[in-house]
């Protein structure tokens, strides 16, 4: 299927059962504790998107063996083997690595790359090129590592070894920031100590403990000390909650949908949509079936109910930083509306997801206000369809797909192609569920 450009039809409803792929921000974990790790890991159900591929690209470049038992067509990955390296023994690699789109690679891997003496260079695509790297560099310098950067943002240059444990507080919440001190920390000196204004996913922490590293938490704080041993092990991705919630998403916007959600992580640190869902009028059940390397699995059972306009608070936008996408989406449908504020962050994503957002859905006849820390969209009509440019952003096209299910005419969706990041198969799930 050429996904450059896509056209998506409206539907009447959205009916089915998904299973979705496996958890992007939990896969780029595994892969690099794994890499840390004495032995072999094996993962199962790894992300199929190019952003975890691309992990697997740099570690590969650092020295680390990975085979894939179950290679697919498409080239994209499910069951891993990765023979770990051990903890501080990285290899330098022969060119700069490039993380491309990906945030979480190039963040956590600085963390980890703090902690080798050699000297490497992180680069990535245009877009991550562009965001911001301060708010990492800052704390690996202060705990020794040498960094340069182009005025804060990639490509980083990163020199480290010999570091000494620190206590940090980010400035903003960010799980990618507080995994980078938390890996650097493995490899230093002392204690390193994140503390958290508001607590953000804890995929780091969990992943840690399953390999075997002892992580003290508190309320507002997490810590490692160094000197431990990771071990590799038997995992299992749980399926991703942040592609599992566009289809939840969108059986609470079109009347008679009715979703179930197998095989999802539940971490509570994740499941923000779920309550958010329900404010908005939907009926929206959660199982959890099973607890995986302290991840807990289960299914969502979504069914429309009358939708209403909700706000999100705040306090509430880091536990659905990445599905205020699909809210604005779900807001345009009718009955919906949302107001967002404090979240200016999404202004950093992997496109000003303000602004590009609120161009798009406007561009497809909605009414979305742009402010500097959110947004704000009323649902008078039925979207009327259009042409809109996904600013190479794989939520966004997600968010325009979601809201081109309620309008009256197709909307077409430039630059499509780059839902692979996190979804490779998004748009073939859509024709399994459409009705
Ligand atoms: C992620 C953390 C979040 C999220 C991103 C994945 C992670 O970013 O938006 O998609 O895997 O740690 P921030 O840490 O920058 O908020």
């Amino acid at each position: 299927m050429n996904l450059s450009t896509i056209t998506v039809l409206p539907v009447n409803c959205v009916r089915g059962t998904i299973a979705c792929p496996g958890d992007k921000s939990v896969s780029h974990r595994y892969a690099m504790l794994a890499a840390l790790s004495e032995g072999q890991t094996i993962v199962e159900n790894f992300a199929p998107g190019v952003d975890c591929a691309t992990t697997l690209e740099c570690l590969t470049s650092l020295g680390v063996h990975i085979t894939s038992d179950s290679a697919e067509s498409s080239g994209q990955l499910s069951r891993l083997k990765i023979d770990g390296c051990g903890l501080g023994n990285l290899s330098q690699p022969a060119h700069p690595l490039d993380a491309r789109n990906s945030g979480t690679t190039m963040r956590l891997l600085a963390g980890i790359l703090a902690g080798h003496s050699f000297e490497c260079t992180l680069t990535g695509d245009e877009s991550l090129q562009t965001r911001p790297m301060r708010r990492i560099i800052d704390p690996l310098v202060s705990m020794g590592a040498q960094v340069t950067s182009n005025n804060n943002c990639a490509p980083l240059t990163i020199t480290g070894g010999r570091l000494r444990g620190i206590t940090w507080t980010p400035n903003v919440p960010s799980a990618q920031i507080k995994s980078a001190i938390l890996l650097a920390g493995l490899h230093a000196s002392g204690k390193t100590t994140v503390c958290e204004t508001v607590s953000t996913r804890d995929h780091t922490e969990q992943a840690l403990e399953a390999f075997g590293v002892r992580v003290e938490r508190g309320e507002n704080w997490v810590a490692v000390e160094p000197g431990g041993t990771l071990r590799g092990c038997q995992l299992q991705v749980p399926g991703d909650i942040s592609s599992a919630a566009v289809w939840a998403t969108a059986a609470a916007a079109l009347a008679h949908s009715e979703i179930e959600l197998t095989n999802v992580g539940l971490n509570p640190t994740r499941t923000g949509i779920l309550d958010i869902l329900r404010r908005a009028g939907a009926i929206v059940k959660s199982e959890i079936k099973n607890t995986l390397a302290g991840e807990p699995t289960g299914s969502i059972y979504v069914r429309y109910d009358k939708l209403r306009p909700v706000i999100i608070t705040p306090a509430e936008v880091p536990y659905v930083i990445d599905e205020l996408p699909i809210l604005a989406a779900l807001a345009t449908h009718r009955g919906g509306g949302i107001k967002v504020t404090g979240a200016q962050e999404l202004r950093f994503k992997e496109s000003n997801r303000i602004t590009a957002l609120v161009a798009g859905l406007n561009t497809l006849g909605a009414e979305v206000r742009e402010l500097p820390d959110g947004f704000e969209v009323e649902s008078t009509k039925a979207l009327v369809g259009g042409t809109v440019d996904a600013a190479g952003d794989h939520r966004l096209v997600m968010a325009f797909t979601l809201a081109a299910l309620g309008a009256s005419n197709p909307c077409t969706i430039l630059g499509a192609q780059i839902v692979d990041v996190s979804y490779p198969h998004f748009f073939e799930t859509l024709e399994t569920v459409r009705s």
